[in-house]
C-alpha cells in the first residue's frame, strides 16, 4: 500500500469547475482535493497536490517526489500527455509507480488526444470516469502491493 502520494495535475486543470463543464464536470480542484485527502487520511496515508501550468515546474516536482519519499503518484499531465518526452523522461527517470488520469474519456475526442507519451509506463490508465478517476486511482494505491517500477 502506498504510504505517501502525489496527485499530479498539468496545464489548466485550476480552472477545473469553470472550463468546459460539459466535458469535465462542476467541481473545482479544491473540492477533488479534499475529498481525496479524506479518503488518505482514513486508510492512514499521506497525500500532496500539486498543479502548475508549466511543465518545467511539473519536471522538477517529479524529481523533488523521488527525495521527498512519495511512493505512488496519480498524474493527470493534461495536454502535456499528449505533447512531452520531458514529462515521460522525468517519470522515466524516477521510477516513481503511477497512474494516468484523464477526467474525459480521450479516446472519444480528437485523434491528437489518442497519443499519451506515459500511458507505456504506468501502472494503469484511467479515462473517462470524470471525476472518480482520481478516488478509483487512489483506492487502487491505498490497496495493493505496489511493485517496482
Ligand atoms: C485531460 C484530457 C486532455 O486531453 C486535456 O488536454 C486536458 C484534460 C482530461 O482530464 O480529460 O487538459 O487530461
Amino acid at each position: 500500500m502506498a504510504k505517501n502520494i502525489l496527485v499530479l495535475n498539468g496545464p489548466n486543470l485550476n480552472l477545473l469547475g469553470v472550463r468546459e463543464p460539459k466535458i469535465y464536470g462542476s467541481n473545482d480542484i479544491f473540492q477533488i482535493n479534499q475529498n481525496l485527502e479524506d479518503i488518505a487520511n482514513r486508510n492512514g496515508s499521506k497525500i500532496f497536490f500539486y498543479q502548475s501550468n508549466h511543465e518545467g515546474d511539473l519536471i522538477d516536482k517529479i524529481h523533488d517526489s523521488k527525495n521527498n519519499g512519495v511512493d505512488f503518484i496519480i498524474i493527470n499531465a493534461a495536454a502535456y500527455t499528449h505533447t512531452s518526452i520531458a514529462l515521460r523522461d522525468a517519470m522515466s527517470a524516477t521510477e516513481i509507480p503511477f497512474i494516468e488520469v484523464h477526467i474525459s474519456n480521450v479516446f472519444k475526442r480528437e485523434k491528437f488526444r489518442h497519443i499519451s507519451y506515459i500511458s507505456d509506463i504506468a501502472i494503469g490508465v484511467i479515462s473517462g470516469l470524470g471525476i472518480y478517476g482520481y478516488e478509483a486511482a487512489l483506492i487502487y494505491a491505498l490497496n495493493h502491493e505496489i511493485k517496482n517500477f
